[in-house]
């Protein structure tokens, strides 16, 4: 069977990334392939986790391109060289617009470190969505992966799961105990989802 062909994007470490070329090694991840990385800058340790897998990558930096739409258009070209049907961000940092998520409507998804719609939206990223949660209180948190439209944390919920807050926990640890029991987990499970559902669709 053909399986989906899988864009990863990143811009920083890639644990997501690798949490994904896992799920693929260990066969959780077998409706879809992973046949790019595209990082928004070229220092990613998210490259050098492709590169160790064979993985094909491209840099594509936003600040290289006059305007966001000339960005945009780079972007979709190399997704249209690569055959790409899905796109997984996962730590991605760069803007998308209207005019890039339209033209991949459910096509997009997003891993977010917070339960949304709690610690999200416009500033809500990284350690910030962490120290956020500290600040509030919340006894609760955890990470969550949507479809990605023009709201920035804006589409369909598809999964969720919940991490406890300890006492002391500064926003590192809890960004990690997030990752390890909710990001890691759930970001190759709802890959899984999307791109077998995108196969009954072909
Ligand atoms: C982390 O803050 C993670 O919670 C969020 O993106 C950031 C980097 O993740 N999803 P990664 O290690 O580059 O996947």
């Amino acid at each position: 069977m053909l399986r989906t062909k899988i864009a990863v994007f990143v811009s920083g470490g890639g644990t997501n990334l690798q949490a994904l070329i896992d799920a693929q090694k260990s066969g959780l991840l077998q409706s879809g392939e992973i046949a790019l990385v595209l990082a928004s800058n070229d220092k990613a340790y998210a490259l050098t986790r492709a590169a160790e897998n064979n993985i094909p990558s491209a840099v594509v930096v936003r600040k290289d391109f006059a305007t966001q739409l000339e960005y945009e258009e780079r972007v979709k070209e190399v997704l249209t060289e690569y055959g790409i049907e899905l796109i997984v961000l996962a730590g991605f940092m760069s803007i998308l617009s209207e005019n890039f998520t339209s033209a991949y409507p459910k096509r997009i998804i997003n891993i977010h470190p917070s339960l949304i719609p709690s610690f999200c939206g416009k500033g809500y990223y990284g350690l910030k969505v962490h120290e956020a949660a500290l600040a509030y209180g919340v006894k609760v948190t955890g990470a969550t992966v949507h479809f990605v439209n023009e709201i920035p944390d804006g589409g369909e919920i598809l999964l969720q799961k919940a991490v406890e807050v300890k006492e002391g926990d500064t926003p590192e640890v809890l960004q990690r105990r997030v990752m390890e029991e909710a990001e890691w987990v759930l970001l190759p499970r709802a890959t899984e989802q999307v791109a077998k559902d995108l196969q009954k669709g072909r």
